[in-house]
């Protein structure tokens, strides 16, 4: 008894097909494929540190057959900080976009996406801010280090507290039916991730279960008050106006729909609550991704303005990495270094890994004094001008076709849609039940 009603029945619309996502291009998908999810805010061009951080990572995913891949653009998380000043969002996503095409993100391949031309987003938004706890938003790390470190903006807004929920909602709305969920993110996103699982949760435990039709009153009335007294919770009812039925769905979104079935009521009572499952709980998709500091030994940053941008000329990559950071302690040219301290190795490690000789050359010249800073970073700075310019070459290519890259976002976003309004359709009826209300009120 207690088994049926934990088996998973999703309520889907079955409009969810595979080959709406325009993962046409890869050839055949086994039958357990993982969706992915992760999207950027265009708050500025990307850089090195993006590409080595997310993108390089999004290109294998979206050339792995297992995994069906949804890229986007997010302009309305852009608002949370930069509501002041929205002049620059429009041109940023186009840039953005311009910057995922020239990473090697592939149309044919991934949906690529821009948030704001689909209102399913939002509308998800607003039914999972109903259920969220405010604690719970408040407590999330990155907020309060926003909050206290972010000068010249008033980020005490009901938009940038709720960033966490309209990013799960930005997720949870591609929830596949029999497909796993997973976002790729950087460790100092996993938190939100966590966080929209637990909002799926909450969610789920409001939304997702129903209680079996065929139990009448007083039959009903009954079984509610065996199961209070057993939860002994009816000691202390919190609203007297509460009916039985009430209290108990109150209850239970506050304590999880799972914890209460799980031991907390007999098989015979658990066998009239039907779970039906809405919404999915993502998966954060760690990768480790190689170490990229900027210029100055911080994280890479355009706010910092240490960062080399995806369109940097080779003037400028001179320029900045001649006076690039390097070993502290090696202050003067005779002095040994140790390269494992030095921003320069790490690039060196990702940019002259494919030059034979070249890491142990900087190992053995730096660590003996064979080799000056200069040499080093000069060295470097050629095998990244060479990484770099089939990169910018494409970017140029699209640079020149604004047109034709806004054409391909639209398509991008046509497709996600689909997929975003199947999702709602469930969601709507999970929570309002209005089709079932029409259906019963057609004679
Ligand atoms: N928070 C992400 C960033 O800072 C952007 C983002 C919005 C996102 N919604 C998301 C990332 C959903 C992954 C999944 O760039
Ligand atoms: Fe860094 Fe190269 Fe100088 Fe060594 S020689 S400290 S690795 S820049």
């Amino acid at each position: 008894m207690g088994e049926e009603n934990r088996k998973e029945t999703v309520v889907g619309t079955g409009k969810e097909p595979r080959l709406v996502t325009g993962a046409e291009g890869k050839k055949s998908r086994p039958a357990a494929a993982g969706r992915v999810l992760s999207g950027m805010r265009p708050t500025g061009r990307l850089h090195i540190g993006h590409y080595f951080g997310a993108l390089e990572n999004w290109v294998r995913l979206q050339n792995d057959p297992a995994y069906e891949c949804f890229y986007f653009i997010a302009d309305w998380h852009a608002l949370t900080s930069d509501y002041a000043d929205t002049s620059g969002i429009a041109e940023n996503t186009l840039q953005i976009m311009i910057d995922y095409l020239a990473a090697g993100l592939d149309p044919a391949k991934s949906v690529i996406f821009q948030q704001s031309v689909i209102p399913e987003h939002a509308e998800l938004h607003l039914l999972l801010s109903m259920v969220t706890p405010l604690g719970w938003l408040e407590r999330v790390p990155s907020y309060k280090e926003q909050l206290a470190s972010i000068r010249g903006k008033n980020l005490r807004t009901y938009g940038f507290l709720g960033y966490p929920v309209l990013q799960a909602a930005d997720i949870v709305i591609y929830s596949a039916v029999g497909a796993e969920l997973f976002v790729p993110v950087g460790k100092d996103q996993e938190a939100h991730v966590e966080l929209s699982r637990e909002i799926v949760r909450r969610f789920e435990s409001c939304n997702g279960y129903y209680i079996r039709g065929e139990l009448f009153e007083p039959t009903r009335k009954k079984m509610f008050n065996a199961i209070l007294s057993r939860l002994a919770v009816l000691e202390s009812p919190s609203n007297p106006d509460f009916t039985p039925e009430q209290f108990l769905r109150h209850w239970v979104a506050e304590q999880g729909f799972d914890n209460f079935i799980d031991g907390l009521i007999s098989d015979e009572q658990k066998s009239f609550f039907i779970r039906r499952r809405i919404l999915q709980e993502p998966k954060a998709l760690l990768t480790s991704t190689p170490k990229i500091p900027g210029l100055d030994g911080r994280k890479m940053s355009k706010s910092y303005g240490n960062a080399i941008t995806l369109s940097e000329t080779d003037e400028e990559i001179r320029k900045k990495t001649k006076v690039m950071v390097t070993d502290p302690a090696r202050k003067r040219r005779t002095d040994p270094g140790n390269p494992d301290v030095c921003p320069v190795y790490d690039w060196h490690k990702l940019f002259s890994a494919e030059e034979p000789g070249r890491l142990e050359w900087v190992r053995q010249g730096c660590t003996t004094a064979g080799i000056g800073c200069i040499e080093c970073k000069d060295a470097m700075a050629t095998n990244l001008i060479k990484w770099i310019a089939p990169v910018r070459e494409r970017r140029v290519t699209w640079e020149n076709d604004p047109k034709g890259v806004l054409e391909i976002l639209d398509e991008g976003s046509k497709k996600a849609r689909v997929v975003a309004q199947g999702t709602m359709e469930r969601v709507r009826e999970a929570v309002f039940g209005w089709k079932k209300k029409r259906d019963e009120n057609k004679k």
